[in-house]
Formats: C-alpha cells, sequence, structure tokens
C-alpha cells in the first residue's frame, strides 16, 4: 500500500451553479428522465446546447460535475492522476476520472468528459472500468484503488459527430454508451433562447432575435442546391445578439459572415442575410472600423 499522501478532492469545488441566461430545452428535460449511471454519450452539431444542457441539469438536480475536455494529447495520468512535489514532499494529485469516482462517495456526481472523440484509443480504455459500474478504480501508480459509489456516479460525453482530425469511439467503449442524439433546438425554443440573451445583454429589437433565428436556421439548409460549410449554431447566433448591444446590426451580421471560409461560401451568406435583413449588404471588403 502507498503512502503518498493524496491531495483531498473539496467537494465545494465542484457544485455548479445555474445560469439566468438558461432557458430550460429539451435536452435538459430529457437528461432529467434518463436513469442516472447508465453511460450516456451526447451527440450533436457544435454549439447546440449540449453542455448547457448538462451544466443545468446539475445545477438543478445538485449533482456534483467534473467536466473534463478530451484532446489528442490527453493522457492517461491526465485521467488518473499524478506524482507532483510540494515543496520536497511527493503528493499524488487525482485525475478527473479519480475525482468523479472519489466524489462519487459524498453525493450524485456526474463526469463530463467533453469531445471524448479526441481520445486516442489507448487513452480511451481508461474508461472502461467508469463505464462498467466498478465500486473502484484501480490507480497503477499508487497500486490501490479508489473507492466510490456506482449509483451516484454517472459518464456523461458529449462529441461532434464526424470532424475530421478526431478519433472515434472504440467498439467496446461506445458498446458501453447509451448514445443520445442532440439536435439543433426548435425554432421557438431558439428564439426564447435569444430573447433571454438579448433581455440581459439589453437588446429590444425582436426583429433582431427572430431574424438570427431564421438566418441561423437558414444556413443550415440547402438554398438553390447550394449548402454552406459552415452552418450557424446556437451560440453563435447568443454570441451576435449580445453583441447586438454594442454594434450596428450590419456590423454583427458581417462577424458572422466571416466564418465563411472561401469568398463564394461568403457570397452565398450575404444573400440568405439580405434575405432576412434587407438593410444589410455585405461584401467581403467592409470593415467593422
Ligand atoms: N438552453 C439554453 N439557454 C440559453 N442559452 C443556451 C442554451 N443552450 C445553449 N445556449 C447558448 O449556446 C452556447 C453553446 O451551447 P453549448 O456550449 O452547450 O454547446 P455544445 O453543444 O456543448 O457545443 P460544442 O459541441 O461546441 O461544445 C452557450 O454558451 C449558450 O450561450
Ligand atoms: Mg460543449
Amino acid at each position: 500500500m502507498s503512502t503518498i499522501p493524496i491531495l483531498a478532492t473539496d467537494p465545494n469545488d465542484f457544485v455548479v451553479f445555474s445560469d439566468p441566461a438558461y432557458v430550460e430545452v429539451g435536452v435538459t428535460d430529457f437528461l432529467g428522465k434518463i436513469s442516472f449511471t447508465v453511460p450516456t454519450l451526447l451527440q450533436g452539431q457544435k454549439g447546440c446546447g449540449k453542455t448547457e444542457g448538462v451544466r443545468q441539469m446539475c445545477a438543478s438536480r445538485g449533482f456534483l460535475r467534473v467536466s473534463f475536455s478530451c484532446t489528442e494529447e490527453t493522457r492517461v495520468s491526465d485521467l488518473l492522476g499524478s506524482f507532483i512535489l510540494i515543496g520536497n514532499n511527493v503528493h499524488y494529485q487525482y485525475g478527473a476520472l479519480a475525482q468523479a469516482m472519489a466524489l462519487s462517495e459524498y453525493g450524485p456526481t456526474v463526469l463530463v468528459l467533453e469531445e471524448v472523440n479526441a481520445l486516442t484509443p489507448q487513452v480511451q480504455k481508461t474508461l472502461n472500468p467508469l463505464t462498467d459500474g466498478e465500486r473502484g478504480l484501480y490507480i497503477p501508480k499508487l497500486q490501490r484503488v479508489i473507492k466510490g459509489n456506482p449509483d451516484h456516479l454517472w459518464v456523461v460525453a458529449t462529441q461532434n459527430p464526424g470532424y475530421a482530425g478526431t478519433y472515434s469511439l472504440n467498439p467496446d467503449l461506445k458498446s458501453r454508451f447509451q448514445v443520445i442524439p442532440v439536435p439543433y433546438m426548435t425554432e421557438a425554443q431558439e428564439v426564447a433562447v435569444l430573447r433571454r440573451h438579448a433581455a440581459d445583454a439589453g437588446v429590444t429589437e425582436d426583429r433582431i432575435i427572430t431574424g438570427l433565428v431564421r438566418l441561423a436556421r437558414d444556413t443550415r439548409g440547402v438554398r438553390d442546391g447550394k449548402s454552406l460549410g459552415y452552418a450557424l449554431s446556437t451560440r453563435d447566433i447568443t454570441y451576435a445578439v449580445r453583441l447586438a448591444a454594442k454594434l450596428p446590426l450590419p456590423s454583427v451580421i458581417l462577424t458572422l459572415a466571416h466564418k465563411m471560409e472561401d469568398p463564394e461560401e461568403f457570397r452565398d451568406f450575404a444573400a440568405r442575410a439580405k434575405s432576412v435583413f434587407s438593410e444589410v449588404n455585405l461584401t467581403q471588403e467592409k470593415t467593422l472600423w
């Protein structure tokens, strides 16, 4: 048994507070209904509300949340922990999985693995014990098991489908998750979300809100046989509506237009924007100041 001291995990650091700009939408409601403990993979486009949905669910139900952003650089030590020096003394600091396991002894804990498909296939293997409902997590470096309460531990992962440069989940890991597709919000929900952000930012013109929602929805579809390489997300338009408190509308739309990578897409976007906001005439040469 190792005698190296382990740095304490304070549950207070993992309490989540609700965001006043949050609007209850499908994903939060759904997560509240499905059973805690079954590993769950939320799969949906960038900026459609996955992270916020889980955060709000944790806030409203009093769950602790350990949030970890997975990358290709993530190592097993980031998940299980590593030795650190404090003064002249060696301590062990838990990684995200170990923290979540330890916190489950205190109360319901959600381990959120953001962009889980960015993990290399080898590192993905580290997740298997947690998704198997084990009562403990073995830490090879310490040669000891961290105890936890599997009834109080929920692994929720997120991923954007089909992005180049990411790995796909190992079949053995995928088989441990229930996959929940997270679609874009409905138009009415997105308008409600934007109204909340607009009110928070002091934007009062409702036509900006409804127009941004229409424009975003237009960029997600095909028009004249063409689809854009970049579809505006809920995130994009919540940022835009907040920016509308500071900038004239054509400038706000210009910031969105520059998400389009090539000139042809820019022109296609400009036409879409013009049909929503007749006063907006975009060109690539326009500047903000
Ligand atoms: N229900 C909501 N109420 C209010 N704002 C919301 C809501 N859902 C999403 N948003 C806004 O959209 C932004 C993006 O949402 P979120 O971060 O949850 O997306 P995501 O699906 O996790 O995206 P990614 O895949 O890129 O991580 C939030 O920062 C917030 O501004
Ligand atoms: Mg996210």
